[in-house]
């Protein structure tokens, strides 16, 4: 267990997406420095089947919250289900990303990934955003990705509301530096979790990751800086391509490696 972290972060942090990859492991890395759980995301079975996991194996409390990020009630359920405890830590980690060209999906498809990757973030740090204000000490992460660093063909939208978490955590960062308020942007290359699983990367020079180094990128870097890449080889492939490349050339290696997937 982790005293700095836990006082400075704690008593309770709120994980959303956390039924399954890189959320699950925030849930069980976050438990491991002692601080109680609210696990939220939809399929309730896998939340309560953590939760559990989670409580038989370190001292601390676990809430589950299946609820859906892009309806309108989701706020509500959320305030109803921590009105009685003290969030420090905010992982606002669920997402989607479709693949594709950008025409090829439904109009109703891309509003939805808008409304879980960036609305859902945007409502939930105003929220516990302000109570941390108020109690001047907290963090928020936000789970982008390193295709937020630039335009991504055949993941468009996907990119750009990744590139919307970065700006926004490297700017709260600095606003809420004075208020005791750490923010980071985790930006993970590929990792093996359902969102990659239906698709075929191996043209990719980086490997996939596995989620635990993911998070552990996350929560070492939490409070030192405002924008972490986990793996060595996604950090070499971020620095070859801002040092070495013009971002039009950037974008354009992106989308081939990218339109191969699919
Ligand atoms: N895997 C990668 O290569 C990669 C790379 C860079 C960034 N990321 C980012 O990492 C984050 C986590 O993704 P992952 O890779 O761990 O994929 P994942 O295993 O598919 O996890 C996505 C999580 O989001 C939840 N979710 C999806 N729609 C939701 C909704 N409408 N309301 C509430 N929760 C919802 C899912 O739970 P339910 O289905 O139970 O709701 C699940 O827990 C995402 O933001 C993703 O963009 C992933």
């Amino acid at each position: 267990m982790n005293t700095k972290f836990k006082e400075k972060y704690g008593p309770w942090a709120l994980v959303t997406g956390a039924s399954s990859g890189i959320g699950s492991q925030f849930a069980i890395q976050l438990a491991r420095k002692g601080l109680n759980l609210v696990l939220v995301a939809r399929r309730k079975e896998r939340l309560t089947n953590l939760a559990q996991d989670i409580e038989q194996t370190f001292p601390v409390k676990v809430r589950t919250l299946a609820v859906d990020l892009t309806q309108p009630d989701f706020l509500k359920r959320i305030k109803d289900a921590t009105s009685d405890i003290d969030i420090g830590l905010l992982v606002s980690n669920a997402g989607i990303m479709y693949i594709g060209s950008y025409f090829d999906h439904e109009p109703e498809a891309e509003m939805k990934m808008i409304d879980l990757n960036i609305k859902a973030p945007a409502v939930l740090t105003r929220y516990f955003g302000q109570k941390m204000i108020d109690r001047h000490r907290g963090g928020l992460i936000y789970t982008a990705s390193m295709l937020g660093f630039m335009g991504t063909p055949y993941a468009t939208t996907y990119a750009a509301t990744k590139a919307y978490e970065i700006a926004k955590a490297e700017g709260l960062a600095v606003e809420l530096k004075s208020k005791g308020i750490d923010v980071l942007a985790l930006n993970p290359g590929l990792t093996k979790t359902e969102m990659t699983a239906d698709y075929d990367f191996s043209a990719m020079p980086m490997k996939l990751m596995q989620p635990d180094q993911v998070v552990r990128t996350a929560l070492k870097n939490l409070g030192r800086k405002p924008l972490a890449s986990p793996g060595f080889m996604n950090n070499m492939a971020n620095w070859m391509t801002k040092r070495l490349m013009s971002r039009k050339m950037n974008t354009k290696l992106f989308g081939y490696f990218i339109k191969k997937a699919f």
